[in-house]
Formats: structure tokens, sequence, C-alpha cells
């Protein structure tokens, strides 16, 4: 080290020149922070000179450097400073601090044993993009004089170049990070091809990247079935039990602009952007977020949303994003495959079902309504021999089980469906109810030339069918009508009817007519629509798309 004393003008000069060349050289970091205190200490004619750099979670130091303090003399001192006193205030006030003597400072905590005394201060925040990293600070400029405004500039200079030197190691550090994420990444993916049931796969890919990313909250949150809000499907990290479940509105969150824009959003400060719904992040006091849409082909299957990174600095890195965006469309192909499985499942089972209906419905039709048939057809003589009273009983107890097995037969599978198609059945159909009820049931079938396929005769059939019979059962409605309407590009279907309503949301768990009605017409590449208030009657409409 140079003597302490005066340092002329062009010195000074040279010798920060020459430490703007040492960033580029292949000193480690430790070793270029090192030669920094010690030009500071140099070009000021301080005694002793330290510069800390805490480390990302902000909870220990990263670096921390004296020059002036002999080894034995630290491990006699023992304790690293944890800046609570005035080596802090720096750090805290972004800002250079000046002091004559240290120890007079309101603010000071005291040095601890072992440490020599030092009277004047001299302390510079490490700043990285705005933020303060640490500090690089001297004490005991010799002659026991103060440290100098020149001083200080230098010394700004010299911490600059500190910062510089960090956020590049920082740099290095994040490509080899982003790399061992790639791995885990990898990992993963094999772990969620695996998985197909849905929620499971929600909650392994929100634990997951949670981990990965390192951040306090994740949550996945998916379009909920009333066609306006978003539901929090899956939850990992704080507060995770809270999240769950929780609505947000598609048209007011920053989740909802996520899935229609279809891009990626990084935000630094969550309060300052309108777009978000605040009562998410206020819920876990997130400052900071990362939106990424779950993209399944060209649809947007729902949102990743991550709350603030753990440690001192909350904010998402790009590199975050970019893990963000791997694994999304790594979790989107997971879960295009888990919906298909799903969709094939149920696709088997209605047809199955269907098939069985048939089957059945031909069984009462063939045999059991032929029997019966057939006593009233034997009661005829009977009837000619003993007169009409004593048989009245029994051919009306006959007459009515055949009528119930005609109407148990249509009900399984209508054969005018098979036979005169949609629109006979429909008849058919809206004239039971109407006869059953006193209800005023009103069809009207428009249908154009072409003619629809046989699923999506059975599925029509079946939703009209299911939506007629919630009339009946819940609406305590004067009348409902049934339009469907058959154009080039697509078939509608809408179920009206004026009666009590209900909330669509609030439907108790373990109904299966609606679900059932939104499989149909999703197995179908169609959708379906409920719209219904309390008092407000019902609505149901399908469209399902037809082939050009
Ligand atoms: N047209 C309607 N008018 C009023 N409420 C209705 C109507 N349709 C459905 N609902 C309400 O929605 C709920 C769910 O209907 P859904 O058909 O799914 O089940 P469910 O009819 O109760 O039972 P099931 O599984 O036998 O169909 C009903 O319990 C009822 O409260
Ligand atoms: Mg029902």
């Amino acid at each position: 080290m140079e003597p302490p004393g005066p340092v002329g003008e062009n010195d000074r000069l040279r010798a920060l020149l020459a430490t703007g060349i040492l960033l580029q050289s292949e000193l480690t970091l430790a070793g270029l922070l090192r030669r920094l205190v010690e030009t500071a200490v140099g070009l000021t004619g301080a005694g002793y000179g330290a510069l800390g750099v805490i480390d990302r979670a902000g909870t220990a130091l990263d670096e921390f450097i004296t020059v002036g303090i002999a080894p034995e003399q630290i491990a006699l001192i023992g304790e690293l400073p944890r800046g609570r006193g005035v080596l802090g205030v720096p750090i805290r006030e972004r800002a250079p601090l000046r002091l004559r003597d240290l120890a007079a400072d309101p603010r000071s905590v005291g040095f601890p044993p072992g440490h020599p005394p030092m009277a004047s201060f001299l302390g510079v925040p490490i700043l990285l993009r705005g933020a303060s990293f640490g500090n690089l600070y001297l004490t005991e400029k010799a002659g026991g004089e103060e440290f100098s405004g020149e001083d200080e500039d230098i010394v700004r200079l010299l911490a600059a170049q500190a910062a510089v030197a960090i956020e590049n190691a920082r740099l290095y550090e994040s490509a080899r990070l982003w790399s061992r994420q790639l791995e885990s990444l990898n990992e993963v993916s094999e772990a969620l091809a695996t998985q197909t049931d849905l929620p499971q796969l929600f909650d392994l890919a929100a634990s997951r990247l949670c981990e990965l990313l390192d951040a306090r909250v994740v949550m996945i949150q998916v379009p909920a079935s009333d066609g306006v809000s978003l539901t929090v499907a899956a939850a990992s990290g704080d507060h995770a039990a809270a999240l769950l479940g929780r609505t947000l509105e598609l048209g007011r969150s920053k989740s909802g602009r996520t899935l229609t824009r279809r891009r990626s959003e990084r935000i630094d400060s969550v309060i300052d952007d309108p777009e978000v719904d605040q009562s998410v992040p206020r819920l876990v006091e997130a400052s900071a977020a990362l939106y990424v849409p779950l993209l399944v082909g060209d649809r947007a299957a729902g949102v990743i949303v991550a709350y603030d990174k753990r440690g001192l600095d909350h904010r998402f890195s790009d590199a975050d994003m970019r893990i963000a965006q791997a694994f999304a469309s790594r979790a989107a192909v997971a879960i295009d495959l888990s919906q298909r499985v799903g969709r094939e499942a149920v696709r088997a089972l209605l047809e199955g079902q269907e098939i069985e209906r048939t089957r059945l419905a031909r069984e009462l039709h063939d045999e059991t309504g032929q029997a019966l048939t057939s006593i009233l057809l034997g009661l005829k003589p009977l009837e000619r021999q003993l007169g009409e009273g004593p048989l009245a009983l029994i051919r009306t107890l006959v007459s009515s089980a055949l009528d119930n097995v005609r109407s148990l037969t249509t009900e399984l599978r209508p054969a005018a469906l098979d036979d005169f198609g949609l629109e006979a059945a429909l008849e058919r159909l809206t004239r039971l109810v109407s006869e059953r009820s006193d209800l005023d049931v009103q069809l009207n079938v428009t249908l154009d030339r072409r003619e629809l396929t046989r699923d999506q005769e059975t599925a029509i059939y079946r939703i009209v069918q299911e939506a007629l019979a919630n009339v009946v059962k819940h609406a305590q409605a004067g009348s409902v009508s049934v339009v469907v309407v058959a154009r080039a590009g697509s078939v509608r279907t809408i179920i009206e009817d004026d009666g009590a309503g209900f909330t669509p949301d609030a439907v108790r768990e373990g109904a299966l007519g609606l679900v059932g009605m939104r499989e149909r017409a999703t197995l179908l590449a169609g959708r379906l629509e409920i719209q219904s208030r309390p008092g407000a009657g019902t609505t149901i409409l399908i469209e399902l798309p037809r082939s050009s």
C-alpha cells in the first residue's frame, strides 16, 4: 500500500484510470474489490478501509473486505458489521456520509471489543440499479483530519466501479443459475407429462415453479365457467390456502389482460400498475409480480402469476421471466394432454351410455311393451265372458304400465331421434313435458338442408332434455321456449324460461345436469353459456360448430 500522505491531482487520475482498467481484468470479484478499497485508502489517506456487499437475499454479507486491519485483529473482533449503526446509514439512505467523529454520532452503536479506535469517517453506498447493495467506507484520515468533499467524489467513483463489478459477477452467476434452472425444468416437465389429473397437475406446476423462481407465491388461474371471471386453481407458497379458489374479474384484472393479450409481463411495482386487481397482492403483501399466459395451441388455458422473489429485492429478473415462460410452455403441453385424456374418457362414457340406453329402450319396447300389449289383448275374450266390471282395475293397471314403459322408452332413447331426426324427437319431448307439467312449452326449430351429425343431434336432444327437466324441477316457470337454429357455420340451441332463475356460480356440488350439458357441448368443440339471476329467469345457449 502507498504510504498515506498528500496525493497530487495527476496521481489520483492515474489511479482512478487504473481501477477502470481493472474491471476488464481476470481478477476474481473479491480480488477486484480489494484493489478498489486499497485505491480508496491510498488516494484519500485513510487509515482503514472496508467494503461490504449484501447478498441478494438481503440477509448476510456476500463479501466483506477490509484494508488496514491485520487478520489477527479481525479474528479478535469476531462478528462482521451488521449495518445497524452508522455503517448502515449510507446503505439505507443511499447517500454518502462524512463524520468528524464516528463515536460521537447519535446513530453509533459503538465498536465491538478489540476494534481499533476510529474517529473520522467517510461512507458511500454501492448502488445497483437504484437499490443499495452495500457500502464502501473509510476511517481515520491521516493527521486526524476530516475527509474532504474531494475524497468523497473519489470514493463515489470507486463505489460506482465496485457496483459494475458486482453487477457483472451477479449476471454471470444468473447465467449459471439459468442453466441449472433449465436442467430442473426438464425434470419437472417429465413429472408433469405423467400427471393426467388436471387439479393435481396444476398443484404440481405451481409448487415446482415456486421453487424454481424462489418466489413467495405462485398461482395458476383459469377461466371460470361463467365466462366473466378467473379462479385460482392452484396456489403454492405464502398464503396458499387463502388464495385457492379466489375469483377475479376477467375484464378488470392483469390476469384477464394477460389472457387476452397472450403476452407475459413483469411488474416491478404492483401498486403502481392500474391494470392489477389489487385485492390479491394486498392479501399476500406482494410488491412485484410476473404474469405468464398458459398457451395450449392457440387457446389461453390460464395464467401463471408469481409474486415477489424471496429476499431483499422482490423484483423478478428477465431470466425469471424466461424460466416461467419455458415452464409455462411445458405445463401447457401437459395440460393439453390431460384435457384430451379427460375428454376421451367422457366421450367414451357418453357413447357407452347412449348405446346402453338404446339397447334398454329397445328391450323395454320389444319385450315388456309387447308383453303388456298381449295382456291387454288377452283381456278382451275374458271381458266378453265375465263382463268388463271385474276386470276394469286390471285393464287400468296394465294400460298405465304400458304408458309408463312408452314414456320411459322415449326418455331413454327416442326412436324418433334415430328414425325421424332431431326436430321430430324434440316435438315429442316438448309435447310430453307440457302434458306432464303446467308449463307452456314453445318449440321453434329452423334447420337448413344440410344434416346435423348423429352426435350433434344426440347432444342437442340430451341438453334440451336436461334443461327442460331443470325447468320443471327448479324454475317454477310459466313458460319455456326451445329454439334450434342451424346455419352454415354453427347450430345454436337456446332454452329460455321465465322462472325463478339462480346464481350459476353457487350451484351445489354434486349437481351433474349442467356439468353434463357443458361436457357434451365441449366434446363437440362447442360452448355452453348460462345466463341466470335469481328472479330473472334462465337462458341456456349452446353453440356447436359445423364443419364447412
Ligand atoms: N332453469 C332453472 N331455473 C332455476 N334454477 C335452475 C335451473 N336450472 C338449474 N338450476 C339450478 O342449478 C342447479 C344445478 O342444476 P343441475 O342440473 O346441474 O343439477 P340438479 O338438477 O340439481 O341435479 P341433477 O344432477 O339431477 O341434474 C339446480 O339445483 C338448480 O338450483
Ligand atoms: Mg338437473
